[in-house]
């Protein structure tokens, strides 16, 4: 059977790594989460003591030639991102890191880099890839494309959770004004904006359990591989 790209995107904490997880798992893809990609980025910059991301652009554009990232899969199966040979896969899932991703993300030098990466990753198909431009900029030829979506408020009550199982102490109000400054940001960048593909076929979360969408989801595959 022709093994297919299969593009998710969609807005944070809406579920896409899991889900893009299990599809893969179904489908017996490879998974690629290109948001762990800019985390790591962002990361590394981190490291190199770069705090204001909005006036240092060319500094990290400047990290950018020593910066290996790949994904080391793990005994059962998962993947953990490595940044220059380092598992950074806990590191990379704190809110400062994801802020700064968020950050990051709108600067060209960095998304051309990381563009290139994931578009060699996946061209043999037989991939399921995760993030926010995968349908429109990496993979704009995808047989299938997903885009989820979710309310702000039922977005934010699963990372409040998410960060409280971490044990992190997060306040409600600080996580729902994250979620809503990182959707304004992603759909507002002039480089690579988020927004749903033409041909891409939409997922709203809020009301469904993760039963009811995983079956909803392969029904769709298991449709477009035939
Ligand atoms: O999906 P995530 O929360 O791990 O992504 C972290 C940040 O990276 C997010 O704010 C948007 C950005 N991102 C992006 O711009 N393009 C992608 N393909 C993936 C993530």
């Amino acid at each position: 059977m022709k093994q297919i790209i299969v593009a998710i995107d969609g807005y944070s904490s809406c579920g896409k790594s899991t889900i893009a997880k299990q599809l893969a798992q179904y489908a017996g893809y490879r998974y690629i989460d290109t948001g762990a990609m800019y985390r790591a980025v962002a990361l590394c910059a981190i490291r190199n003591k770069i705090s204001d991301i909005r006036n240092q652009m060319s500094e990290i554009t400047a990290l950018l030639p020593q910066i290996h990232i790949d994904f080391a899969i793990q005994p059962d199966g998962t993947q953990h991102v490595t940044l220059n040979g380092e598992d950074v896969e806990k590191q990379i899932r704190t809110l400062e890191v994801g802020n700064a991703a968020s950050q990051i993300a709108v600067i060209p030098e960095v998304r051309r880099f990381l563009v290139a990466q994931q578009q060699q990753m996946g061209k043999n198909g037989g991939i399921v890839m995760d993030g926010r431009d995968i349908g429109t900029v990496v993979f704009p030829y995808a047989e299938l494309k997903l885009f989820l979506t979710a309310s702000p408020e039922v977005r934010a009550e699963r990372r409040f959770k998410e960060l409280v199982e971490k044990g992190e102490q997060p306040v409600m109000a600080d996580v729902l004004a994250d979620v809503n400054d990182r959707d304004y940001r992603d759909t507002h960048r002039a480089e690579s904006p988020l927004h749903q593909a033409e041909d891409a076929i939409v997922v709203d979360n809020s009301n469904m359990t993760r039963e009811e969408q995983m079956s909803h989801i392969y029904r769709i595959f298991d449709e477009k591989c035939k």
